[in-house]
């Protein structure tokens, strides 16, 4: 007999395709948890709320009439309808019902936009910061990430000259996210305006929207890129339940495309994974065409963090913040603590930041190495007051622990 050794037969893009940073501190955090030391973690990307009760029960209730079949694979009806009237009520988008697909989360909404667009070597712009899995995705289709930056001195939002230096005739898409996980900044629509005309002037650019964070705002309005005259042919919107109704778990998200591109994305769909669950989506049903109390209560509560998190971090010299319009992340610029010491323990990289913070302080945080800016650090603020508090104090005491 042969020694067996399962692990010399992965393909390699098995070893690619995991949030990395993200992942591995929160489960360190959990891990330090588990041997009784006082762990306070903003690391989580998810809603610390819990579906709200209604959606619950329309889906107990499509589970009762017996709605626990295979759906169609790009969606039920009445749920592709219904997204179609609210893309076009609230963001002033023209679908067909036909142009939406449903899919198991927002996520596989993209990965079926890049697998149905990208042949490998094509190029695709990412702004950094950006969230990860647009990069594992990329890579996924044999795609080559193209990175342009912005730094927090720019709100990190690329000038569009340098998106369109990076262009080249092999680039065929732009992940654009606004509001944006890991910075919370918002494109403005004359922002978006000038992104257009980059766009224009390339001959088969395509830009992703990934508007997931939509109703997660504070500051400002959201525009949606797809609604920018001549954008409908070139973009490509995705959206989805886990955020705006805390509804992570139960995976739902949707796209809205021109139609060559929706149907070739649920043909890929239909092959992978086929449609999502069927009792969900008659509770997002629910959940669209019942009064938004929950979402907006929700939101207020974001609100609130969004202003302890600003008045805390805005009192530590030597951190950088931009302005924070939207979403439930904070991603400050310790650059200026790079280099510093506590004890003979020098703080050469972010992640030695985080490891440090974590495990003298017991705050767990993110590097923003994890989201292409080694000089940042993420935090979440969807945490409940107290524990958020207790955190902010942690990260705070340990900076200025610094020297
Ligand atoms: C920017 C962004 N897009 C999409 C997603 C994924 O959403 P879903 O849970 O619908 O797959 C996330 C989740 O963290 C996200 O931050």
């Amino acid at each position: 007999m042969f020694p067996f050794d399962v692990s010399s037969l992965l393909a390699r893009r098995a070893a690619q395709s995991d949030e990395g940073a993200i992942v591995r501190m929160s489960q360190r955090a959990r891990d330090l948890r588990a041997k009784g030391q006082d762990i306070a973690s903003l690391t989580i990307g998810e809603p610390d709320f819990d579906t709200p009760l209604h959606i619950q029960a329309a889906a107990t209730e499509a589970m009762r009439k017996g709605l626990t079949h295979y759906s169609p694979v790009a969606g039920i009806a009445d749920l592709r309808q219904a997204l179609a009237k609210k893309l076009k009520d609230e963001n002033g988008l023209d679908y067909a019902a036909s142009e939406i697909v449903i899919a198991n989360g927002a996520k596989q909404a993209i990965a079926n936009a890049v697998l149905a667009l990208i042949e490998p070597g094509d190029e695709v712009i990412l702004l950094s910061p950006y969230w990860v899995s647009y990069e594992i995705t990329v890579r996924l289709a044999s795609g080559i990430p193209v990175v342009v930056k912005a730094g927090v001195e720019e709100n990190f939002k690329a000038p569009p000259a340098r998106i369109a230096a990076a262009l080249t005739e092999r680039t065929k898409l732009l992940i654009l996210n606004s509001p944006n996980n890991p910075t919370g900044a918002v494109w403005t629509k004359a922002e978006l305006e000038t992104l257009a005309q980059v766009v224009v002037s390339h001959p088969r650019l395509m830009v992703l929207s990934d508007e997931i964070y939509e109703y997660i705002l504070f500051d400002g309005k959201m525009t949606s890129f797809a609604s920018l005259p001549g954008m409908r042919e070139r973009a490509i919107t995705v959206n989805g339940f886990s955020k705006s109704f805390a509804m992570t778990g139960w995976r739902l998200g949707y796209s809205a495309g021109p139609a060559p591109l929706a149907v070739a994305m649920a043909r890929l769909q239909s092959g992978i994974t086929a449609g999502a669950n069927s009792f969900v989506q008659h509770a997002a049903l629910t959940a669209l065409s019942s009064p938004r109390d929950d979402v907006e209560t929700m939101r207020r509560r974001y609100q609130a963090r969004r202003d302890i998190v600003v008045s805390a971090l805005t009192a530590i010299p030597g951190l950088r913040l931009a302005p924070i319009p939207a979403t439930f992340y904070a991603f400050p610029n310790v650059g200026a603590f790079i280099g510093r010491k506590a004890g003979n323990h020098v703080m050469d990289s972010v992640e030695t930041l985080c490891d440090w913070l974590l495990e003298e302080m017991g705050v767990a945080i993110v590097p923003g190495s994890a989201f292409g800016d080694p000089s940042c650090i993420r935090l979440s603020f969807a945490t409940g007051e107290a524990e958020l508090e207790k955190a902010l104090a942690r990260f705070a005491g340990g900076l200025q622990r610094l020297v």
